[in-house]
């Protein structure tokens, strides 16, 4: 490492942060996230097992121009590297994943313990620097070999997620405090299981509707083994995307639809965690049966969480079409979607900016749900950066992405949202699933071909912006 902890960064050439008006508290986690199968690279190494997502991306035509997440941003073998440049910008937290494969090869059975060993390094490395770690079990890597008994679809892997949760705890809960079982279910079920766009690849609308039952009893089932594993002070959780839906007119009919498409977007994953029941709404609308589940699921499910993980990134702005049976997802649910929104920008993803839509969803969370805390678990976004092989990076599109995201953030603060943390998506540039390297999310930028890191300027922004608030001792 050879670098000491909390040096302030070299340059901030934008230190605007009075430009956030809003006030946190001292003990805000202020941080940043990644994924192992976005970042590590070493596929092959140390007794990795092959996941769901080396076999999708493997095959042609599944991601952009074939890219995989062989390499990465070889994380892996950088990880000393990119903790200390995480220190050197004060960053305050990070949030990471686990890939499953890496430490039980065939997803049950034995151990690698190579592959808890590297994140014991990471954990310590971070905890060295002062910085905050935040564990993510399940970021879509499944183990190939679980695959192949049905994955998702086979009530069984929900077992094998608590038995993998239990190991992982047994060797890093002593030391961290911060643990989410699953990242965005709803990508997995749907993306996974109903579209096809990640993987495994299905496009079964009714199998994303077990594969999402599967990934909340899985929760469930990991939730009592980690209480057991972890310090007394843990705080569990799950992270869930969120897509506010706004009608786009005053029409009966697309308030209807905008209802439908809330409980596909919004209610199916975060229903049963806070009230032990499916959307009413849900099946019917999706033409769908409900899940085959077992009495006491959603009683599982349902356990107390200590903190809700938030991602967002856009909303939907929604108006009634004509429903149809079968067809894009859209068509059955009644509705199209208006874009470009007239007066709106958009990132590279196509996505609205639209910042008013956290501090509208947080305060409806609240409001709905009475978590006892949130945490902003991924809020980001990706523009094209242009490196001309100097030392800037000017991406100021992203520091006003992050600016207006986090001032909104700070009046659902104010206004009663129990909000204890924000992360940046992403540390570094990464592999964004099916759209590859295309897509730069990152406020750290990597030239893939030498894997050489150039701090964007929304990195100095947003190291500026912590540095302005850390408490002075
Ligand atoms: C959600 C996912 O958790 C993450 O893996 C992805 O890269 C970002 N959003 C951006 O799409």
């Amino acid at each position: 490492m050879g670098q000491p902890a909390r040096t302030a960064p070299d340059t901030l050439p934008h230190s605007n942060t009075l430009e956030i008006s809003a006030s946190f508290p001292p003990d805000f986690l202020w941080g940043v996230a990644t994924s192992a199968y976005q970042i590590e690279g070493a596929a092959y190494e140390d007794g990795r097992g092959p996941s769901i997502w080396d076999a999708f991306s493997g095959t042609p035509g599944k991601t952009y121009q074939g890219d995989t997440g062989d390499i990465a941003a070889d994380h892996y073998h950088r990880m000393e590297e990119d903790v200390a440049l995480m220190a050197r910008l004060g960053i305050g937290a990070y949030r990471f994943s686990i890939s499953w494969p890496r430490v039980l090869p065939q997803g049950k059975g034995s151990v690698n313990s190579r592959g808890l060993d590297f994140y014991e390094r990471l954990v310590d490395c971070l905890l060295a620097h002062e910085i905050t770690p935040l564990i993510t079990l399940f970021h879509w890597d499944l183990p190939l070999a679980l695959q192949s008994d049905g994955g998702w679809l086979n009530r069984e892997t929900a077992l094998a997620f608590a038995d993998y949760a239990e190991i992982v705890a047994r060797r890093l809960g002593d030391r961290v405090r911060w643990w989410a079982t699953l990242n965005e279910p709803w990508c997995s079920a749907y993306l996974g299981h109903g579209s096809g766009e990640h993987a495994p690849g299905l496009r079964d609308l009714q199998a994303a509707i077990t594969a999402g039952h599967h990934l909340l009893l899985a929760h469930g089932l990991a939730l009592p083994r980690l209480r057991a594993h972890t310090r007394s002070d843990a705080q569990l959780g799950i992270v869930l995307n969120f897509t506010p839906v706004y009608p786009a007119d005053e029409q009966p009919e697309t308030q209807e639809s905008a209802q439908q498409a809330d409980a596909f977007h919004n209610r199916w994953f975060i229903e049963p965690l806070y009230c032990a029941r499916y959307p009413e709404a849900l099946f019917s609308a999706l033409q769908v049966q409900p899940p085959a589940m077992e009495a006491s699921d959603l009683e599982l499910i349902a356990a107390p969480l200590d903190f809700l993980g938030v991602n967002y990134y856009t909303r939907l702005l929604v108006r009634a079409s004509a429903p149809a049976n079968g067809g894009p997802i859209s068509a059955r649910l009644a509705h199209e979607t208006v874009a470009p929104v007239p007066g709106s920008s958009y990132t590279e993803m196509g996505w609205e900016v639209y910042p008013s839509g956290l501090k509208d969803l947080l305060l409806r969370l609240q409001h709905e749900y009475q978590p006892k805390a949130m945490v902003v678990t991924e809020n980001g976004a990706a523009f094209h950066d242009e490196w001309d092989g100097n030392e800037h990076i000017h991406d100021g599109c992203r520091i006003a992405y992050l600016r207006q995201h986090i001032q909104a953030l700070g009046e659902a603060l104010t206004s009663g949202a129990a909000v204890r943390g924000y992360f940046v998506w992403s540390l570094l540039d990464n592999f964004e699933w099916a759209f590859g390297y295309s897509k730069r999310f990152g406020i750290v930028y990597v030239d893939y071909s030498t894997q050489r890191r150039i701090v964007k300027d929304s990195g100095y922004w947003y190291a500026s912006f912590i540095a302005a608030r850390r408490p002075r001792s």
